[in-house]
C-alpha cells in the first residue's frame, strides 16, 4: 500500500500545531512561570524558543520529508549506517514513555470535563467544594488507571483512523475549536475584577530577576521549550514523512512556533486573571502537578457560571490534549508500520495495550509518574533533539541544506547555511549544557 500523506496544505500545519499546543502550554508552563521568577522565565523561554526551537523544528523536518520515513528507518536510510537506525529506536521508547503520563493527565482533564459538564444540569461539581481533598483523592489509583484508560482509548481511535481521516481531519476540527474557547475565555477573564492583578504577575518583566538566576531558569526553560514544541522524541520528523516537497519549511516551521506560543501566552491570559479576581495567588497555593486543578477549581467555584467556565475550559484542554497525544502514539505507530509492515491497526492495538500497562503503572505511583513527567522526559527530549541536529549537520550536511531550500523562498534559502552551522554544532553544544544542568540541578 502507497504510503499516506497529508491531503492539503494546511493539514500539515495544522497536525504539527496540535501535536505542539497541548498540556504543555496549558498545565506546564503556567506553573513553570510561576516557579521560575514569572516573566523573567517567559523571556529566557521565549529566546529558547526562537534560537534553539525553530531552527531545531526546521532539523527534524529536514529528515522526515527527505526520507519518508519515522525515525528509525530515517536515519538508517539517510545514514546508510544501522548503528544509526539504533539511535532511533530511542525515539521509540520516547514516544511510549511520553505517552505514559501524558494519558494519566488526560484522564484528569477528562475526568473534571465530565465532572462540570454533568453538573450544567443539577448540583455543583463535586470538585467544587474541596477542591485540594478532591483531587488528592482521584489523581492517583484505580479511578486515575480507568479515566487514563478513557483518554487513551480516544487517542488510539484518531490514530487508528489514518492520516488523513484521523489525525489530520481530527486536529482540523480540533485546533480551531481549541482558539475560539480560548480567545473567548480570555476575553471573559478581561472583565473579572482584579484582573489587572494577574496580568501584572504574569507580565510584569523585572531584568534583574534574569541576571541573578539566569543558571537556575536556563535548564527548565530550555526543557519547557523543548516539550512545547513536540521536539525531541521524533513526532515532528513522522509528521513531516508525509509531507510533499512544496512547501516551505521555514514558513511552517515559523507558523508552528508562533501558533504554539501564542497559545501559551493567551492561557495565561485565561490562568492568572482567573485566579487573582478569586484572590488566589499562585506562589502561594504551591506548583506542581495538581495545582491547575486545585487553583482554578477554586477559582471556578466562586465565580458566577462557574461550572460553565469549567466546561469550556476542560474542554479546551482536552482537545489540546488529545491533538498532542495522537502524535505521542504515531511515533511507534508508525515504526511498526514502516518498519515491519504492520498494519495500522494492529500496530495501533499493539502499542495501545502497551502503554495501558505503562499508564497504569503511572497511574497508580506517583513517584514514577513524577520521574516519568520530569526527570526522564527532560532528559530524553534534550538528548534526542541534540542526536537529530548533529545528524543533520554531519551526516546530512549538504543534502539538509537542499531539503531546506526546496519550496522555500529567496529568504528561506539564503538563511539555510547559517541554519546548518547553527544545528550542527551550536545548539548540540547548548543542549548537552543544560543536559548537564539537568543531572547537576534535579536529582529528583
Ligand atoms: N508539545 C506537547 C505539549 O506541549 O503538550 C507535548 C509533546 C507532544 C511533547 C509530542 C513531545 C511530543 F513528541
Ligand atoms: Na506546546
Amino acid at each position: 500500500m502507497a504510503r499516506e500523506t497529508w491531503a492539503t496544505r494546511l493539514g500539515f500545519i495544522l497536525a504539527a500545531v496540535g501535536s505542539a499546543v497541548g498540556l504543555g502550554n496549558i498545565w506546564r508552563f503556567p506553573w513553570q512561570t510561576a516557579e521560575n521568577g514569572g516573566s523573567a522565565f517567559l523571556v529566557v523561554y521565549l529566546g529558547i524558543v526562537l534560537l534553539v526551537g525553530v531552527p531545531g523544528l526546521l532539523g527534524e523536518f529536514v529528515i522526515g520529508r527527505r526520507a519518508n520515513k519515522s525515525p528509525v528507518g530515517a536515519l538508517r536510510e539517510l545514514s546508510g549506517q544501522r548503528s544509526w537506525g539504533f539511535i532511533g529506536m530511542f525515539s521509540v521508547i520516547t514516544g511510549i514513555s511520553l505517552l505514559s503520563f501524558y494519558s494519566v493527565v488526560g484522564g484528569w482533564i477528562i475526568r473534571y470535563l465530565l465532572e462540570s459538564g454533568v453538573s450544567l444540569v443539577g448540583s455543583d461539581p463535586a470538585y467544587f467544594t474541596n477542591p485540594g481533598q478532591y483531587f488528592g483523592g482521584v489523581s492517583a489509583g484505580a479511578d486515575a488507571a480507568l479515566y487514563h484508560l478513557l483518554f487513551l482509548g480516544l487517542t488510539a481511535l484518531i490514530v487508528f483512523a489514518g492520516i488523513r481521516k484521523g489525525i489530520e481531519l481530527g486536529t482540523k476540527i480540533m485546533m480551531p475549536a481549541v482558539l475560539v474557547l480560548l480567545g473567548g475565555l480570555a476575553a471573559w477573564a478581561a472583565t473579572q475584577p482584579n484582573a489587572a492583578a494577574g496580568y501584572a504577575f504574569f507580565l510584569r518583566f523585572d531584568p534583574s530577576v534574569i541576571s541573578e538566576n539566569f543558571f537556575a531558569i536556563l535548564g527548565p526553560a530550555a526543557g519547557q521549550a523543548l516539550f512545547t514544541l513536540s521536539l525531541g522524541a521524533g513526532t515532528m520528523i513522522t509528521y513531516a514523512s508525509y509531507l510533499g516537497e512544496d512547501r516551505s519549511l521555514p514558513f511552517d516551521g515559523s507558523a508552528i512556533a508562533v501558533l504554539n506560543t501564542s497559545v501559551g501566552v493567551i492561557t495565561g491570559l485565561v490562568v492568572f486573571p482567573l485566579l487573582f479576581s478569586q484572590g488566589i495567588n499562585p506562589t502561594e497555593t504551591g506548583t506542581g502537578p495538581g495545582a491547575l486543578f486545585v487553583g482554578l477549581a477554586g477559582a471556578f467555584s466562586q465565580l458566577p457560571a462557574g461550572t460553565l467556565i469549567a466546561t469550556a475550559f476542560f474542554a479546551v484542554v482536552t482537545l489540546a490534549a488529545l491533538s498532542s497525544s495522537i502524535s505521542m502514539l504515531e511515533i511507534p505507530v508508525a515504526f511498526l508500520v514502516d518498519e515491519y509492515d504492520v498494519s495500522r491497526k494492529r500496530a495501533v492495538a499493539g502499542m495501545a495495550g502497551l502503554v495501558a500497562v505503562t499508564g497504569t503503572v503511572c497511574a497508580f505511583e506517583p513517584s514514577i509518574f513524577g520521574f516519568v513527567a520530569g526527570t526522564l522526559v527532560n532528559i530524553l527530549l534534550t538528548a534526542g533533539l541534540a542526536a537529530f541536529l548533529l545528524f543533520v549537520g554531519w551526516v546530512m550536511g549538504r543534502d539538509a541544506i537542499e531539503e531546506l531550500a526546496s519550496g522555500a523562498g529567496a529568504l528561506g534559502r539564503s538563511l539555510s547555511t547559517p541554519w546548518l552551522f547553527a544545528v550542527g554544532i551550536v545548539l548540540p553544544l547548548f543542549l548537552v549544557f543544560t543536559l548537564l544542568t539537568h543531572f547537576g540541578v534535579d536529582g529528583s
